[in-house]
């Protein structure tokens, strides 16, 4: 049970371009955003260990309007609908390099190209807005999908942290990737 579903046969009819723009977390947007990062279909990617209250989540969303260090982002699709979050934490001003982060939350946009779009809209606005030199992600070995959906979009495997993640019941590495800026 710990690889992604397999992977889905796509023709370019089933995969169209798609396209997805970035906006402020609204506070409206919360009570989804929590049953995304309790779902355990995408905590096992991001590494969420403990279910969060809404009352927690509620706290960070307070801390973070204030948090240089980070900036959090919707990610909706073309018809207007919240898909997922993402963004940038460890924004490190000397070094100009943040940690990028993303899901997308419903599962029924998951697997259709949305999570490339929204990687580069965000590899955009970090080089873009952000000024940032260096992007980075984690990957844990298992998420084959999201190593491929950031190969897709530039990054380069760069260094593997061995046993860094402990997942149902054992250990599995990460995948450190990166994008300079262009
Ligand atoms: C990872 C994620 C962002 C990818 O976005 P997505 O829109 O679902 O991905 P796509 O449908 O574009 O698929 C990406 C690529 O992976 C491939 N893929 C899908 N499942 C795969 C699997 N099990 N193994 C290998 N490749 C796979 C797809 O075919 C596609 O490649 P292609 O375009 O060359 O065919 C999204 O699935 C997600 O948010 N997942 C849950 C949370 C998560 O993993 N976040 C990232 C943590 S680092």
């Amino acid at each position: 049970m710990n690889d992604p579903a397999p992977k889905p046969a796509k023709s370019p009819a089933d995969a169209p371009d798609r396209s997805v723009r970035l906006r402020a977390l609204e506070a409206t947007d919360l009570p989804r955003s929590l049953l995304w990062v309790n779902d355990p279909e995408i905590t096992r990617f991001t590494g969420t260990l403990f279910p969060i209250s809404a009352a927690e989540e509620e706290e960070w969303y307070k801390r973070i309007q204030h948090d240089l260090s980070q900036r959090v982002l919707a990610l909706e699709a073309e018809d207007g609908a919240h898909i997922g979050n993402g963004g940038f934490r460890d924004i490190q001003t000397v070094p100009r390099k943040a940690e990028l982060w993303i899901y997308i939350g419903d599962q029924t946009r998951q697997d259709k190209g949305y999570g490339p779009a929204a990687i580069r809209e965000l590899l955009r606005f970090g080089f873009e807005r952000l000024n940032l030199h260096r992007i980075w992600v984690r990957v844990f070995s298992y998420n084959e999908r999201a190593v491929r959906a950031f190969e897709k979009c530039g990054f380069q495997r760069e260094g593997l942290l061995r046993d860094d993640v402990f997942h149902a019941g054992r250990y599995h590495d990460t995948h450190i990737l990166s994008v300079l800026r262009p």
